[in-house]
C-alpha cells in the first residue's frame, strides 16, 4: 500500500520562494506541520546560481514610486499595478529580514548597505553580496529554516501530480528519487515554488532542473498558465554553455562592443537612450541580435556573439565586485576579463509567465498557491527588470506561506481513500514508465527537436509563420513522447525516468509558450514580432491565459490592473 503522510501545508520547491514560504508559515503557526518537497537538496535549488542582486529601495535618492514606475515601464505596461505597488513596498523589509538571518550584503564605507545599478532601474537599488547573491541568500534562508523543527523536508522527492479531492487541492504524489518509491504527501493547502522552465530552450542560463514542473502540474490540474509568450533573453550569456555573466558587470560599468570595437548601445539608436548598457534586457538582447545580423558580430564554434568588455574597470574592482565573473570566464571560456573581453550572446534566462495567481498568490484552484518564477502574479508583465526576481521570491514566497496557512486553517482534509487511490494511480503510471522498453522514440531526439523548434519559433525575434510552425511541432512532439522507449528499469536514482517525467512537463509548458505567442499579434516587451513591430494597447493590453485541454490548449484573456501609471510609449 502506498505510504501517506499528513501535514498542514505542502510546499513544492526548496529554493528562495519555497523556503521563504515555509518560514512564513512557521511564523503564522509555530505548531503547524510544513512539508517541504524538493526535487533536489534545497541548497542545490536554482536560486543558488543567481549572481547580480536583489532590488529594493534603500537610498535617500530613491522611493517606492520610482521603483514602481521603473517596474511597470520595464513590463511594457503589462504588469498589474496593484501587484507592483505591493511588491515595492514589501521589498526593503524582506531584504532587511534576510540580513538578520545572515545574508552578508556588501556595505558602503559608512556601513550602509551597498547598492549597484541594474538595467532599467533609475537609481542604484540592487542590493548585492559581491556577485554571489543567490548563494548567500539561499544559505541564509536554508540555515534559518533549520531553526524550525516543524518543517519536514522531503529532499530529492520529485512531485509529479497534484492531488485534488472535492475541487480542492489536498497534496501531491512525489517520487522519492533515492529509492524509486512514490509517496502521497497530504496537506490542506499546497504552494508551488518550483521555478521556471528555461530548459525548453537550447541556450539558457538555467540549470538542468528548471523543466517547468510546477507549471505543468498546475496546468494539468486545470489552472491557467498566464503570459507564457513572454520569455526573457538575458543579453550576456556565454556562447555554448549559456552560463550567466551577470548584469552586474554592466552595473559596475562594463561595455558591450561589436567587432568594430564600437559601444553600439551608446552610439546607435536601440531605444535605450543614455542608459546604454543599462537599458532593459529585452532591448539590449534585440540590439545584440541586430548587430550580429548586420555583420558586426564575431563567429565562433557556438555561433555568433559580441563582446563584454570589463578591462577598463581594472583588476581591483573586478576582484572586489565581480569575483565569480572572473572565475567563470577563466574556467568555462579561458578568458580573464581583467585582460580580455568576454564573448557573450543573448540566452534564455527567465519566464515572465507562469501559474496564474492573484495578488495574494492564490490560484483559481482552491488550496493551490504559487510564488516565485513558477508563478505569474503579474509583477513582471512582458519584461522583468534584472534583480526584481530574487526579491519577488521573498515577497510573494512570504505571502504564499501566510495565505496558504490561513486557507489550511479553514479547510478540511478531504477523503484519504480517494487521495490514496489517486496516488496509487500515479505510482502505477510511474512504474509503467520506468524502463518502458516498447516504443520507437528516444528522449534525446525529442529534446533536441524541442530545443530547435523553440529557438526558431519563440526566440528573440518572432513571426506568425514560425510561431505557428513551433506550435504544430510541439503538438507532434507530444504524440512522439507517448511512444518513448526507456532502458533503465532500476529504482535507485533512475535519472532516465526523471528525464522522461521532466520531458512530459517541458512539452506541456512549451505548448503553452508557443500557442500563447502565436496569439499575440503585437510587439510588447520580450515578445517581439518582425511582422507586427508595434505595441497595440487598443487590442492587446491584456494577459493571455492558456488552459490545458487534451485536444490542444484553449486560450483566454484576463484584464491588466491599471490605475496608477498611465500606459505610455516606452522610451529610455
Ligand atoms: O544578471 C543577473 O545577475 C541576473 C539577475 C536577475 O535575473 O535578476
Amino acid at each position: 500500500m502506498i505510504e501517506v503522510t499528513r501535514h498542514d501545508i505542502v510546499i513544492v520547491g526548496g529554493g528562495a520562494a519555497g523556503l521563504r514560504a515555509a518560514i512564513a508559515a512557521c511564523e503564522v503557526d509555530p505548531a503547524a506541520s510544513i512539508a517541504l518537497v524538493s526535487k533536489v537538496y534545497p541548497m542545490r535549488s536554482h536560486t543558488v546560481s543567481a549572481e547580480g542582486g536583489a532590488a529594493a529601495v534603500a537610498r535617500d535618492d530613491d522611493n517606492f514610486e520610482m521603483h514602481g514606475y521603473d517596474t511597470v515601464k520595464g513590463s511594457d505596461f503589462l504588469g498589474d499595478q496593484d501587484v507592483i505597488k505591493y511588491f515595492v513596498e514589501q521589498a526593503p523589509r524582506e531584504l532587511t529580514l534576510l540580513e538578520h538571518w545572515g545574508c552578508p550584503w556588501s556595505r558602503n564605507e559608512d556601513g550602509t548597505v551597498a547598492t549597484r545599478a541594474f538595467g532599467g532601474m533609475s537609481t542604484k537599488r540592487t542590493w548585492y553580496a559581491t556577485d554571489k547573491v543567490g548563494f548567500h541568500m539561499l544559505h541564509a534562508l536554508f540555515q534559518h529554516s533549520l531553526r524550525f523543527d516543524n518543517i519536514v523536508r522531503y529532499d530529492e522527492h520529485f512531485a509529479t501530480k497534484l492531488l485534488v479531492d472535492g475541487g480542492v487541492v489536498r497534496g501531491v504524489a512525489a517520487l522519492d528519487v533515492r529509492t524509486g518509491v512514490v509517496r502521497v504527501v497530504l496537506g490542506r493547502a499546497v504552494i508551488m515554488a518550483t521555478g521556471g522552465a528555461g530548459k525548453i530552450f537550447p541556450f539558457t542560463t538555467n540549470g538542468n532542473i528548471k523543466t517547468g514542473d510546477g507549471m505543468a502540474l498546475a496546468y494539468r490540474a486545470g489552472v491557467a498558465l498566464k503570459d507564457m509568450e513572454f520569455v526573457q533573453y538575458h543579453p550576456t550569456g556565454l556562447p555554448g554553455t549559456g552560463i550567466l555573466i551577470t548584469e552586474a558587470t554592466r552595473g559596475e560599468g562594463g561595455y558591450v562592443i561589436n567587432s568594430e570595437g564600437e559601444r553600439f548601445l551608446a552610439t546607435r539608436d536601440y531605444g535605450v537612450g543614455t542608459k546604454a548598457e543599462l537599458g532593459p534586457r529585452d532591448m539590449i538582447s534585440r540590439a545584440i541580435i541586430q548587430e550580429i545580423e548586420a555583420g558586426r558580430g564575431f563567429s565562433g564554434p557556438y555561433g555568433e556573439y559580441v563582446h563584454l568588455d570589463l578591462r577598463h574597470l581594472g583588476e581591483e574592482k573586478i576582484v572586489a565586485r565581480l569575483p565569480m565573473v572572473r572565475e567563470i570566464s577563466k574556467i568555462y571560456i579561458g578568458v580573464d576579463p581583467v585582460h580580455e573581453p568576454i564573448p557573450i550572446r543573448p540566452v534564455v534566462h527567465y519566464m515572465m509567465g507562469g501559474i496564474d495567481t492573484d495578488i495574494t498568490t492564490a490560484t483559481s484552484l482552491p488550496g493551490l498557491y504559487a510564488a516565485g518564477e513558477v508563478a505569474s502574479a503579474s509583477l513582471n508583465g512582458s519584461n522583468r527588470l534584472g534583480s526584481n526576481s530574487l526579491t519577488e521570491c521573498l515577497v510573494f514566497g512570504a505571502s504564499a506561506g501566510r495565505n496558504a496557512m490561513a486557507f489550511a486553517k479553514g479547510s478540511s482534509e478531504g477523503s484519504e481513500d480517494a487521495l490514496r487511490r489517486e496516488g496509487e494511480e500515479e505510482a502505477a503510471r510511474i512504474v509503467a514508465l520506468r524502463g518502458k522498453q516498447k516504443g520507437g522514440e528516444k528522449l534525446s531526439r525529442i529534446r533536441s527537436d524541442l530545443h530547435q523548434t523553440m529557438e526558431s519559433g519563440c526566440g528573440v525575434y518572432r513571426m506568425q509563420e514560425t510561431m505557428d510552425e513551433t506550435a504544430r511541432t510541439v503538438a507532434q512532439l507530444r504524440g512522439r513522447y507517448a511512444d518513448i522507449a526507456l532502458e533503465d528499469s532500476s529504482t535507485v536514482f533512475n535519472t532516465e525516468l526523471i528525464a522522461a517525467l521532466e520531458m512530459g512537463n517541458m512539452l506541456d509548458v512549451a505548448e503553452a509558450v508557443a500557442n500563447s505567442a502565436a496569439s499575440r499579434n503585437e510587439s510588447r516587451g520580450a515578445h517581439t514580432r518582425r511582422d507586427a513591430p508595434n505595441r497595440d494597447d487598443q487590442n492587446f493590453l491584456y494577459h493571455t491565459l492558456c488552459h490545458f485541454d487534451p485536444a490542444g490548449p484553449r486560450l483566454g484573456k484576463k484584464d491588466v490592473t491599471l490605475g496608477h501609471w498611465e500606459p505610455e510609449e516606452r522610451k529610455y
